[in-house]
């Protein structure tokens, strides 16, 4: 009776690690470059790195929503550093990709692709 618990613990212990591979990293998907330790870091406690992932947006997009997530969702304060190196990484990974020199309107026909926060009225 033994023989047959060791056993199941031998397997267990040789089956689980396969499967824990085979676990999908929700973060998989961020591209490599500089900046991607910091948008994991903090960006990634909330939600996962697929609500980034399916955003496409301008830079000064992007800032303003941090701005917003820190007002509203409770985001922290990033250091001036930090919050640039992660707008660096956003504008190059999910920039809207088109050439620079264009305007944003120039490259999102739909004007409700950008994002709009209006002031916080209180
Ligand atoms: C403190 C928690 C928290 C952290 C940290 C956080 N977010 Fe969010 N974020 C939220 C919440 C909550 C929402 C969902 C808001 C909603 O749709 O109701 C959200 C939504 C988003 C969205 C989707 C917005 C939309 O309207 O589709 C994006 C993109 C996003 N966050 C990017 C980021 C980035 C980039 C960072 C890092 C700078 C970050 N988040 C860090 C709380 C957080």
């Amino acid at each position: 009776m033994r023989t047959v618990a060791l056993l199941v613990c031998v397997l267990v212990l040789l089956v689980a690690p396969c499967l824990w591979a085979q676990e999908d990293d929700p973060n998989a998907g961020l591209p490599q470059g500089q900046g991607r330790d910091a948008v994991i870091a903090n960006c990634t406690a909330c939600h996962n790195a697929a609500l980034i992932l399916q955003n496409r947006m301008s830079r000064s997009a992007w800032d303003a929503l941090i701005t917003w997530m820190q007002e509203e969702q409770g985001l922290w304060e990033l250091e001036p550093e930090v919050r640039n190196s992660i707008l660096d990484y956003l504008a190059k990974h999910q920039g809207p990709g088109a050439p620079s020199g264009q305007g944003d309107a120039a490259l999102h026909p739909n004007p409700m692709y950008e994002y709009q926060y209006p002031p916080n009225p209180l």
